[in-house]
Order: structure tokens, then C-alpha cells, then sequence
């Protein structure tokens, strides 16, 4: 491995949480365990933490590195969409504060074996959870190209969406795909390499495949909701995104349960989002500061929102 994880806006995550003694948390993306292993820290001497991860080889790297703290915390294999049967089977009631990190970790993106990176050549597979049925190499060789582009283009916000996917159907019908450095050349082709750009070609379409392969999207969308209902009232939901696709996803996800009031004819008011109802607690959201930005350019890009749940009453 060529560098472990680096966790990102550790200290902001902690606030946005407002971890504390005897609290009991869910970091629904487990990782390499350094989120998990802050807030155990920041929730001494008593507080208890979840962990979940679709990665089994993430669950067992951080049930080893969390061993030490023996009953304060249990860590599963799982989806976060499914984090309220989680937090009903082991929590001890509704949770304080749930967090969400949310994309691949630095351990599957280096691993050539997992294909996700563009940099090395591996077998074209980018399952989180590789007990997941489709691989990318499936995907990239059976899905119609109007949907291939529609995936580029929202996903990977790519703007030669539509001429990648006419060029992967037909590569495809020649050969199939089968290693990540098949699909990064032929990106690389269709785009015209590099010419003076700041990242690699094939960074868009490499981001939209990984997402359409893991359901990325739904899950997101799935696990906020899962966690404003697995919360107590004046719990917190925290989500770290690493690109515009998911941050706009997650402020639209937690936006829609901030109450919205309108002033009726009649007088009074009516009341509109979803509930529960929550509040930002913070209008913007976190962002890497220069230092986090110099030594783990993996900050470069996160943004961290928080909600406060207000009530939980349905
Ligand atoms: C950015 S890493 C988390 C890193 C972690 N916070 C740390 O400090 O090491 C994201 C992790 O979330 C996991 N993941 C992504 N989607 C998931 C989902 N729907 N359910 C559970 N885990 C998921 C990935 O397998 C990956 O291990």
C-alpha cells in the first residue's frame, strides 16, 4: 500500500457531530477506521460507535484497528441505506450522530486488483462490495449507450459523454472490456489525451462507471434518509462529498427536510419540507483549509454539511 488513508476534515467532523461522552454514533463508510477512531476518542470514556462498511476488506482493517476499544464499538458489514435496521439491531436507541464519507478510500483506489484507478492497469471491477453482481467491466460491455451517456454526463459531468459511449459500444463489439487501461486509452483517445489538462482524461468517465457499479447514487440518497430516521431528536447527519454530483445531492437530500413556512391568505402559515425536520447547522459547509489541502490532496475537493434533526415526530 502506498500511503494509509488520510482522513479528512477530522476536527470539523467532530463538530459537526458535536461528539461528546457517553454519545452513541454511526460512521456508515468505515474506511481505514480514522473517522471511527476520532469520534472514539472525542466521545471518551463511554461513548459507543457503529461502523459499517460495504467493503468486507474495509471491515476487517478497521475491526483489527478499533480491537483496542473492545464493547465501545462493533463493526459490520453492510450498506449504509440500510443503517436504521442497523442502528435498531445494536444500537442502544436512536443514534447521536451519524456520518457519511462518502466515495472510495485511498485502500481500494490504490489497490490495482479492485479497478478503480485510471493510473494502473487492473481488472476492470470497481465493486465496493464484491459480493455485488456486476462488475464495471459488465456494465461497460451490456449497457445500452443511451444510458452509457446519460451515466457519463450526470454522473461524471463529462462533456463527451455521448461520443465515449458510441466509441465503448464500439470497442466492445470487437472485444470486450476487460482491463482498466483499455477503457482509459480508449477515453484518452476519443478526448484527444491530455493536451495542458489538470487531470487525467478518463478521471470523469473512471468517477461515472464507479457510481453507476455501486449504486452510488441511490444509496446516497437512500442512507441520508435512513439516517435523519435513525437519529434522536437534536441528533446530527454529517456527509463529506468529493464532487459536485454528490455534494448537490446531499444539500438537496437534507435541504428538502428544512421547514419552509408559507404565510396563508387566511393568516397563519403552512408549514412544507419533509419530515423530520432539520436545521443546517452550519449555512455553508466545511471546507479543507490550506495546511489539510498541502498534506492530503484528497481534502482538496470535500465539503462537509451537517444537519441538526429538530423533531423526529412523523
Ligand atoms: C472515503 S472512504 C471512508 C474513509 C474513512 N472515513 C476513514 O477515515 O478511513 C469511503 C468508504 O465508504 C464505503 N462505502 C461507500 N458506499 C457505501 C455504502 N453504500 N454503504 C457502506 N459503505 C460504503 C467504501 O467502501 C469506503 O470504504
Amino acid at each position: 500500500m502506498a500511503f494509509s488513508h488520510m482522513p479528512v476534515l477530522l476536527a470539523e467532523t467532530l463538530e459537526a457531530l458535536a461528539v461528546k461522552a457517553g454519545g452513541f454514533y454511526v460512521d456508515g463508510t468505515a474506511g481505514g477506521g480514522g473517522h471511527a477512531e476520532a469520534i472514539l476518542r472525542a466521545s471518551e470514556p463511554d461513548g459507543r460507535l457503529l461502523a459499517l462498511d460495504r467493503d468486507e476488506a474495509a471491515v476487517r482493517r478497521v475491526r483489527e484497528r478499533l480491537q483496542a476499544w473492545g464493547e465501545r464499538v462493533q463493526v459490520v458489514h453492510g450498506r449504509f441505506s440500510e443503517i436504521a435496521e442497523w442502528v435498531s439491531r445494536f444500537g442502544p436507541g436512536p443514534a447521536d450522530g451519524v456520518l457519511f464519507d462518502l466515495g472510495m478510500s485511498s485502500f481500494q483506489v490504490d489497490d490495482p486488483a479492485r479497478g478503480f484507478s485510471f493510473q494502473s492497469d487492473g481488472p476492470l471491477d470497481m465493486r465496493m462490495d464484491l459480493s455485488a453482481p456486476r462488475t464495471a467491466a459488465q456494465w461497460l460491455n451490456e449497457e445500452p449507450e443511451s444510458e452509457m451517456a446519460r451515466v457519463l454526463k450526470e454522473w461524471g459531468e463529462e462533456p463527451a459523454a455521448k461520443r465515449i459511449a458510441r466509441a465503448v459500444v464500439a470497442r466492445r463489439a470487437e472485444r470486450p472490456f476487460g482491463r482498466t487501461s483499455e477503457l482509459a486509452e480508449l477515453v484518452t483517445a476519443v478526448k484527444g489525451g491530455r493536451r495542458g489538462r489538470r487531470i487525467h482524461p478518463a478521471t470523469q468517465t473512471f468517477q461515472a462507471v464507479r457510481m453507476a457499479v455501486n449504486g452510488e447514487m441511490e444509496q446516497i440518497a437512500l442512507g441520508l434518509e435512513a439516517a435523519l430516521r435513525a437519529v434522536r431528536p437534536g441528533g446530527r447527519v454529517a456527509a463529506i462529498s468529493f464532487h459536485s454530483v454528490e455534494d448537490r445531492l446531499v444539500k438537496r437530500t437534507l435541504g428538502a427536510h428544512v421547514p419552509r413556512w408559507e404565510s396563508l391568505q387566511e393568516g397563519g402559515q403552512r408549514r412544507h419540507g419533509r419530515l423530520p425536520s432539520v436545521r443546517w447547522v452550519r449555512k455553508k459547509p466545511w471546507v479543507a483549509g490550506p495546511q489539510e489541502c498541502a498534506a492530503n490532496p484528497r481534502a482538496r475537493s470535500a465539503k462537509l454539511r451537517a444537519v441538526e434533526v429538530e423533531t423526529n415526530a412523523a
